[in-house]
């Protein structure tokens, strides 16, 4: 059947009648009307606060914003989604991460299997594995304990775990050293490896197909190593484990399957974190630590699942984004955590969201009759100020900012947390005031600077501001609080992917330059070239022959 065109909705035509006058709206005055807007539009889950505020909206915005996620079939689809129905169609899977974090005991039956159990059995054994290693008790083949663990996987098998460790690192075990490699470049495991003892080293070789060229290709490079390094075959099983859903691949490459931590195709490589694909995380932090971050994705989704989309977060962080994407025309998101420790969380994002909702067809193969995905980007604060926040308040396209903050810090520093809150909520608010012509001349004739200076600087110095942000604030960064943020951006984007009518679990775009590149490979190598390529990628080639024969 086809599917309703998003713009036909009746609530996409209010909402664009709705935003001709809402496009001429100040923030500035919306604050100065009646009432407290932070209790209007600010709401709190699972430990999380967001505070949607200062934002270019009204009751009336978020009422039609709500009708239209309803007349979109979020709610039909949501429940879709948790039951286990197939509604990845284009690869005919159902949809399950939110199961990965389910407590034990609540029976999910699909296709004759409870997912339930057979999720916490892997997670025993996860748990059970990583106490091992982190007790000592897991020894390599000299008997020493295991200091050095590198993870080899791209994509979903690397980004989740590596922003995860990166952002719990306050809660590790410092006797244990995490390393992520995932570029296919030579450079990235030839730095990690350079640094290690093979005796007393781990290799976690994650892939949810263990077929991807990078990742086959870096785990047969530290295997090579291992070996050059003393290591013999049957000591393998000692220094390697996988994590993957094809245990014959498994198998193939030399890993015993019983070190092999599986998981199931209804989890998608963007969304794979909570499975053994968490496994770094539970090493490093340790299992107790790795089921609380389970524990706060999953208050996040009893949230979503239970609570009408008026006050749904995730529904409410969607229906801002389709606002400015769909309404305003913004092209892109920046994300801006205020804490180091989220180094990579932009990073994650990008994949989450735009791997996800980065299409331009239907489920039903139509094309879509609106913008999808923004590009997601960002860096932490108050870095970021130094650097691209002058586009941000003063550029010519609107961009929507998510702020990201714990309010309590987890070191002993005097003033940096003071100072770095500070920042954090003054960009927020400097984006929403701005700074008018008028308050910026009164400023320059204070400092007493002559009229025709005033004149030539005030344009430079006025900002325009009306500029949107989200402030999302967590009470610390914990494993809890951090599953609930993952969580909260997860459903957020299955949101906008409903609405948007595409299908968020699948990422048929990324297969085509794998292909190309797997022919170049091989033509780079030296192989005769019987495909013929256009002029400049003959010529790219030829360069990279030569190059590599001398
Ligand atoms: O880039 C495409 C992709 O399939 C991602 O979706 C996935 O996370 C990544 O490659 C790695 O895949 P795998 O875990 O199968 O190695």
């Amino acid at each position: 059947m086809p599917q309703q065109a998003t713009t036909g909705l009746p609530a996409y035509q209010a909402l664009a009648d709705h935003h001709l006058q809402a496009r001429t709206w100040q923030m500035r005055d919306l604050f100065s009307a009646p009432g407290n807007r932070f209790a209007a539009f600010s709401v709190e889950a699972a430990g999380l606060l967001l505070d949607y505020s200062k934002n270019r909206i009204d009751a009336t915005t978020m009422r039609l914003l709500a009708q239209l996620l309803r007349e979109a079939g979020v709610e039909a689809r949501r429940d879709a989604m948790f039951g286990g129905q197939r509604i990845n169609d284009t690869e005919q899977r159902a949809v399950l991460h939110t199961a990965l974090r389910a407590p034990r005991g609540r029976p999910l039956v699909v296709d004759g299997q409870d997912v339930n159990a057979e999720v916490h059995a892997v997670l025993d054994r996860v748990c059970a594995f990583a106490g091992r290693v982190r007790s000592g008790n897991w020894t390599g083949r000299s008997g020493k304990p295991v200091t050095d663990i590198v993870n080899i996987g791209i994509g979903g098998s690397d980004l989740g775990p590596e922003m995860v460790c990166k952002a719990l690192r306050g809660f590790a075990d410092p006797r244990l050293r995490l390393h992520f490699v995932a570029n296919v470049d030579g450079h990235d495991l030839d730095a990690v490896l350079s640094r290690l003892q093979a005796d007393s080293t781990l290799f976690v070789i994650a892939s949810k197909t263990f077929t991807t060229r990078e990742t086959m290709m870096n785990a047969q490079s530290a295997r090579a190593w291992f070996l050059r390094q003393g290591g013999r075959e049957d000591e393998l099983a000692r220094h390697f484990v996988a994590v993957s859903t094809n245990s014959a691949a498994v198998r193939a490459f030399g890993i015993d399957t019983d070190n092999m931590f599986p998981f199931w195709d209804w989890v998608g490589g963007r969304y794979s974190v909570w499975s053994a694909i968490g496994l770094p995380v539970a090493l490093a932090v340790g299992p107790e630590r790795f089921r609380e971050f389970l524990a706060g994705a999953h208050a996040m989704d009893e949230h979503f699942r239970s609570t009408p989309l008026e006050r749904n977060m995730p529904a409410i962080l969607a229906a801002l984004g389709i606002w400015y994407r769909n309404f305003f025309g913004s092209a892109s998101l920046s994300i801006a955590p205020y804490h180091q420790d989220l180094s990579q969380f932009a990073a994650y994002l990008q994949q989450l969201e735009m791997e996800s909702n980065g299409k331009r067809v239907r489920a039903d193969g139509s094309d879509v009759d609106l913008a999808t995905c923004p590009v997601v980007w960002g860096d932490v604060g108050t870095n970021g100020q130094h650097a691209y926040f002058q586009l941000l308040h003063q550029g010519t396209d609107l961009i929507p900012v998510d702020f990201i903050a714990a309010l309590r810090p987890s070191h002993a520093l005097p003033g940096h947390h003071e100072a770095l809150l500070a920042n954090c909520f003054a960009q927020a608010e400097a984006f929403m005031l701005g700074k008018t012509a008028e308050e910026v001349r009164e400023e320059m004739r204070a400092q007493n600077l002559p009229e025709d200076r005033i004149a030539a600087l005030l344009p430079h110095r006025t900002f325009p501001g009306n500029r949107p942000s989200n402030m999302i604030l967590m009470d610390a960064l914990t494993p809890a609080s951090l599953g609930a943020l993952i969580a909260l951006y997860e459903h957020k984007v299955f949101v906008q992917g409903v609405a948007w009518g595409v299908n968020s679990f699948d990422q048929w775009g990324v297969e085509l330059g794998k292909v190309l590149a797997s022919t170049l490979e091989r033509e780079i190598g030296g192989e005769p070239r019987p495909q013929a390529h256009d002029a400049s990628t003959s010529a790219l080639i030829e360069r990279a022959r030569q190059a590599l024969r001398t």
